[in-house]
C-alpha cells in the first residue's frame, strides 16, 4: 500500500501556505490528506495561520492572538489581491468525501486549552466530532503538546490523535506517530517499533520519500503533493 500523501499548509511550495487556492490545489493534486495549523483570534475565532505573528505570510503586522476576526480579515495572506484569512471552518466546508484535515494546535499554552475546546466545539457543530471509527474521521487533531493531545481526547475520544515530535522522544500517546523526517532519519528502526500508524512530515526530498515508503510510514505529510506522488508511483 502506498503512503497517503498529506498536503503540508496546503500545496505550498506552490502557493502560498494556508490559502484556499493553496489547498484546490492540493487536492487538484491528488493529495488525500490536508495539513493546517491553526490558532485563535484574539476574539476567539479559529484561524489557520502557523506563526505567532502574521509579519512573515501576510501584509500585516503583529501577533495573532492580540487581532480581532475583522482586524485579521483586513490583511492580505501570501500576496493575494483580496483581503481575508483562512478560517478553519472554510477548510471543513472545502473537504471533498474520502479527504482528511489534518489540525494542528499551536500554543495550548498560550490559549490555556481554550483552542482544543472551540475546536471540538466546531468539529460538533460540523457533525464530525464523533466519526464511526478512527479509520473513518474526517479529521485528526494533531499538536506537539501532549496537553493538547489528552484535552482533545477528553472532550472528543472517538477523534483519532497525533503527538506531533521532533528529533527529542515524546510521550507515546495518540492514536498515530508523527515523527519529523530527521527523526526517520537518524533512527530508521523508529517505523517498526512505533507500534502504530506513523505520519511523518515535512518529506519534499525524493531520497526521503523513498526512505518513508521503504519503512512504510502510512501518511506523507509534504509541501509538494504533485512531485511526492509521482515518486510514489515510480516505485
Ligand atoms: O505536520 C506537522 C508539521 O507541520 C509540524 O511543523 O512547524 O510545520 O507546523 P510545523
Ligand atoms: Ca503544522
Amino acid at each position: 500500500m502506498l503512503p497517503e500523501i498529506v498536503a503540508h499548509r496546503g500545496a505550498s511550495a506552490d502557493l502560498a501556505e494556508h490559502t484556499l487556492a493553496a489547498y484546490e490545489l492540493a487536492l487538484a493534486q491528488g493529495a488525500t490528506g490536508l495539513e493546517c495549523d491553526v490558532r485563535l483570534s484574539k476574539d476567539g475565532e479559529l484561524v489557520c495561520v502557523h506563526d505567532r505573528r502574521v509579519d512573515r505570510t501576510s501584509s500585516g503586522r503583529g501577533a495573532v492572538s492580540t487581532m480581532t476576526l475583522a482586524e485579521l480579515d483586513e490583511l492580505r495572506w501570501g500576496g493575494e489581491d483580496k483581503p481575508g484569512v483562512l478560517r478553519l471552518e472554510s477548510l471543513l466546508d472545502l473537504l471533498p468525501p474520502g479527504v482528511r484535515l489534518w489540525i494542528e494546535t499551536k500554543h495550548p499554552v498560550r490559549y490555556g486549552g481554550l483552542v482544543e475546546a472551540k475546536l471540538v466545539a466546531l468539529l460538533a457543530r460540523h457533525g464530525l466530532a464523533k466519526p464511526p471509527s478512527k479509520d473513518d474521521s474526517s479529521v485528526v487533531v494533531m499538536s506537539f503538546s501532549a496537553h493538547a493531545i489528552r484535552r482533545v481526547q477528553r472532550h472528543a475520544p472517538r477523534l483519532p490523535t497525533v503527538m506531533l515530535s521532533g528529533i527529542r522522544l515524546t510521550p507515546r500517546i495518540g492514536d498515530y506517530a508523527g515523527p519529523s523526517i530527521e527523526r526517520l532519519r537518524a533512527d530508521p528502526t523508529y517505523v517498526e517499533r512505533a507500534g502504530r500508524p506513523v505520519y511523518c512530515w515535512t518529506v519534499d526530498d525524493p531520497a526521503d520519500v523513498l526512505l518513508c515508503r521503504r519503512l512504510g510510514v502510512r501518511f506523507i505529510a509534504t509541501n509538494k503533493p504533485a512531485a511526492t506522488l509521482e515518486v510514489l508511483r515510480g516505485t
